[in-house]
This record gives C-alpha cells, sequence and structure tokens, in this order.
C-alpha cells in the first residue's frame, strides 16, 4: 500500500483527497535527527530546545486535504501554521513526513519538478503581496505568467479576465501606489489567480488589512470559489475568518495540529481544552445553522392527489399516535408543499370534494438549511408550528421546534 493509499484507508475524512499530509516533521537547527530521536523517545519540544537548541516548528502533521474546500489553518502566533502550510509547497524542506498533492510526494520530489508545480499549480499568497511598484496593476497581475514563459498577449488577456474578477478591471494600467491598500491586495491575490492554480496556499493574506476591507477580500475569495471550484489552504489567526470561509478548521498549537473539522464539528466537540479556549465567547449561533440543529421527529404526509379522504383520516391518525398538532405535507421529490393542522385537516373533512392542498395554512414557512441560527430564533418565536427546514434542492431535511431550540441554547449556555 503506498502513503496515498494508507491514508485514505485511514478513512477519516469524506471527499476526494488534493492534499494528504503524513507524519510531517520540520526540525529548525543543525541537528534535526537528534530533534527526531528525543521527539520520538517522547521529549516535548520545550525540552528539546532547552537541551539542543532545536527548534519544533512542526510535529507530526498528518491530515487530508479535500478538493474544491477552503481549509483553514488556525492557531495562536508561533503555533507552527507558516511553517505547516511552506511545507505542503517545499518552502520549507521537510525533515520528516509525506506532502502528497494530486497522488504525488512533494517531499521526494526533482527541484526541476518543484519549481514547475509551483509556477503552474501551486499558487501562493502572503500576507504582504510585494507588488512591484514600477509595473501596472495588470503587468503586476500577469506576472505569474510571465516567470511561466506565457506570451505577452496570451498573459495580459489572462490577467483581464481576473481582474474583472476581483472589480480591478478599470485599474489596470494604473501603477500600484494609485490604489489603496485594499486594492492592492486584490491585485496580489489576482497575481495568483491567474496562473489558475488547482491549489492556492494563502498565508494571513488579509490580516494587514482593516476589518472592512477584510471582510470585503474574504467575500471576493468566497465568490470565486462558488464559480469555480479551487482548493485553498488559508492560514489564519482569526476565529471570525475562518469561520466565515473555512469548509474545514485545523487547529495547531506549539506545533501539532490538534483537531481538524468542521466548524460545527469544533464548535460542538472541542478536542480539548485549547480548541475550547479558542471558542470561548464565541456566538455559536452565528455559526451554526438551521440544519445543524434540525430534528426528524415530525410528521410528514404525502400529498397523493388520487386518494385525498383517505389521506386525511390516516395523516390525522398518525398526527394523534405522535401527539401533533400539525404535519408538513411534502411531495414526491420530498419537497415541502406546506403545514397542515389537526384543525386544518378536520375541517375539510367535514367539507366534501376538498384535497390535503385545500388544507394547507397560509404562508410559505421553509428554511434554507444554510440558515444562521441566530436567524432562525426570531422565525421560531413567532410561528406557532414547528419550521420544516430544507436543504439547497428544497427537500425536507428536518424540523426545529421550540423544545429543540430551547434545548439546544441552554446546553450551550451551560458549556
Ligand atoms: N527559520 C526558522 N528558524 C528557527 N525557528 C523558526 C524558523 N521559522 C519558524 N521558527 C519557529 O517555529 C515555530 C513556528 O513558527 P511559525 O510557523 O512562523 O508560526 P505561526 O505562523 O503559527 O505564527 C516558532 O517557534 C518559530 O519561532
Ligand atoms: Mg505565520
Amino acid at each position: 500500500m503506498d502513503a496515498t493509499q494508507q491514508a485514505n484507508s485511514a478513512g477519516t475524512e469524506a471527499g476526494e483527497a488534493k492534499v494528504i499530509v503524513r507524519n510531517l516533521h520540520k526540525v529548525f537547527g543543525n541537528k534535526p535527527e537528534l530533534a527526531m530521536q528525543m521527539l520520538k523517545d517522547g521529549l516535548h519540544k520545550d525540552e528539546i530546545l532547552k537541551r539542543t537548541g532545536q527548534v519544533v516548528g512542526v510535529q507530526d502533521a498528518s491530515f487530508q486535504i479535500n478538493k474544491g474546500e477552503i481549509f483553514v489553518i488556525m492557531g495562536l502566533s508561533g503555533s507552527g501554521k507558516s511553517t505547516l502550510i511552506r511545507l505542503l509547497n517545499r518552502l520549507i524542506e521537510p525533515t520528516a513526513g509525506n506532502i502528497i498533492v494530486d497522488g504525488e510526494d512533494v517531499a521526494a520530489m526533482s527541484r526541476d519538478k518543484l519549481l514547475n508545480l509551483r509556477r503552474n499549480d501551486m499558487s501562493m499568497v502572503f500576507q504582504s503581496f510585494a507588488l512591484l511598484p514600477h509595473r501596472t496593476v495588470i503587468e503586476n497581475a500577469a506576472f505569474g505568467l510571465e516567470i511561466a514563459g506565457v506570451n505577452v498577449a496570451e498573459r495580459e488577456r489572462r490577467a483581464m479576465e481576473v481582474l474583472e474578477q476581483v472589480g480591478l478591471h478599470t485599474f489596470a494600467k494604473h501603477l500600484p501606489a494609485q490604489l489603496s491598500g485594499g486594492m492592492q491586495q486584490r491585485v496580489g491575490l489576482a497575481r495568483a489567480l491567474t496562473v489558475n492554480p488547482s491549489l492556492m496556499l494563502m498565508d494571513e493574506a488579509f490580516s494587514a488589512l482593516d476589518p472592512l476591507r477584510r471582510t470585503e477580500m474574504q467575500d471576493v475569495l468566497i465568490k470565486l470559489q462558488q464559480e469555480q471550484k479551487r482548493t485553498i489552504v488559508f492560514v489564519s489567526h482569526d476565529l471570525d475568518e475562518a469561520l466565515r470561509i473555512g469548509n474545514r478548521i485545523c487547529i495547531m498549537e506549539g506545533g501539532r495540529v490538534v483537531q481538524v473539522g468542521t466548524s460545527e464539528d469544533i464548535l460542538q466537540r472541542p478536542a480539548d481544552d485549547y480548541v475550547k479556549a479558542f471558542f470561548t465567547g464565541v456566538d455559536t449561533n452565528k455559526y451554526l445553522t438551521a440544519k445543524d440543529v434540525a430534528q426528524k421527529g415530525e410528521v410528514t404526509i404525502f400529498d397523493r392527489a388520487d386518494d385525498s379522504v383517505a389521506g386525511f383520516s390516516a395523516a390525522l391518525a398518525r398526527m394523534q399516535l405522535y401527539n401533533r398538532i400539525y404535519a408538513f405535507v411534502l411531495d414526491e421529490q420530498q419537497k415541502v408543499v406546506g403545514v397542515v393542522s389537526a384543525e386544518s385537516l378536520t375541517n375539510c373533512i367535514n367539507q366534501s370534494g376538498k384535497t390535503l392542498r385545500d388544507a394547507l395554512l397560509p404562508g410559505k414557512i421553509a428554511i434554507a438549511g444554510n440558515t444562521p441560527l441566530n436567524e432562525v430564533l426570531q422565525k421560531v418565536v413567532e410561528y406557532p408550528c414547528p419550521l420544516p427546514i430544507v436543504d439547497e434542492n428544497g427537500e425536507y431535511i428536518g424540523a426545529i421546534t421550540k423544545t429543540v431550540l430551547l434545548r439546544k441554547l441552554y446546553k450551550e449556555k451551560k458549556a
């Protein structure tokens, strides 16, 4: 079994692997083997530093990054985030371990092949973009392609396309100094995007921006990601940023990966006190969504045109059985048609020629599963019935009731 298969068979993550990191280590210093041996013997990195002067930057990191996701690496300053992301494209040479990108081990790659990969398929964006001051915006954006030897017409055509995506096409002929900091940052992003990499590495790329510009850049990134799914590894020390843009988050402490998961995984099941401390004071309702708390306990009725009277009685019987006064009506595709109550059903039975659709209560109340929980709160309070939650196709996922929500909030408060 090769390293790729092994990591896949570990089977912890769903999704197709773009990057697999296995037992990755980085020791800074002149005696890395000694430090590695001491790590094997179970010594702590602080002890190793004290005794040998060797700095353990990353210790035994193993995880998978899936194709098309934004994978955020988060942790306090000095926890090893920059070291880890630079190991991925070997700006820093690993001391031990594997970095498998698209099935190939970057750690074992020849220098030429590596350079080629960095130019064509793996862009890196840093906190300071270091734009070339005497070159125009479009020349800066096209710089990566210039290095790769693409001719000027083609590279300016592609740069212009990307400048449009980041909203800077009208500034193509300006010099960087004529732009605001936020706009310069977008030129840097455009430069990374122009080579159209399938993997983007971003180290605190937005950290130098003021909060407003920063949110704006996050939105640009999210929008770009919706248009074209790249794999993005994004280092941030900012929790809000991580939760906002990350599909999954990897939390580092003292050179080690302590947890990898979705924001929900991490909020609900923090691996240890360090992770928990990160989230203290976070308004979790902002990050949990409707589908995270939806439950399947409500009565659903299929809307069948043929036999509506039998349908009514069966529906009423089931509602009685489960002690419910409301039920959701679904069509054959599981889409939510609406809500009925015991009363509206009974009224229809008493009048002949009525169908299930006549019993529907007024109003469309289905809520998209990705709605933030704090936006759901008000509706749950306002509506007398449970709220049906649907996926992106409008199909029924479950329901949120006042009881479910109260239990959830009470648990959050206690935690
Ligand atoms: N070139 C280097 N030489 C020695 N130690 C380093 C070097 N680069 C980073 N380190 C150390 O490695 C650890 C991780 O640093 P870094 O990856 O930059 O953390 P972060 O990006 O999370 O702030 C720190 O203790 C840092 O001092
Ligand atoms: Mg850093």
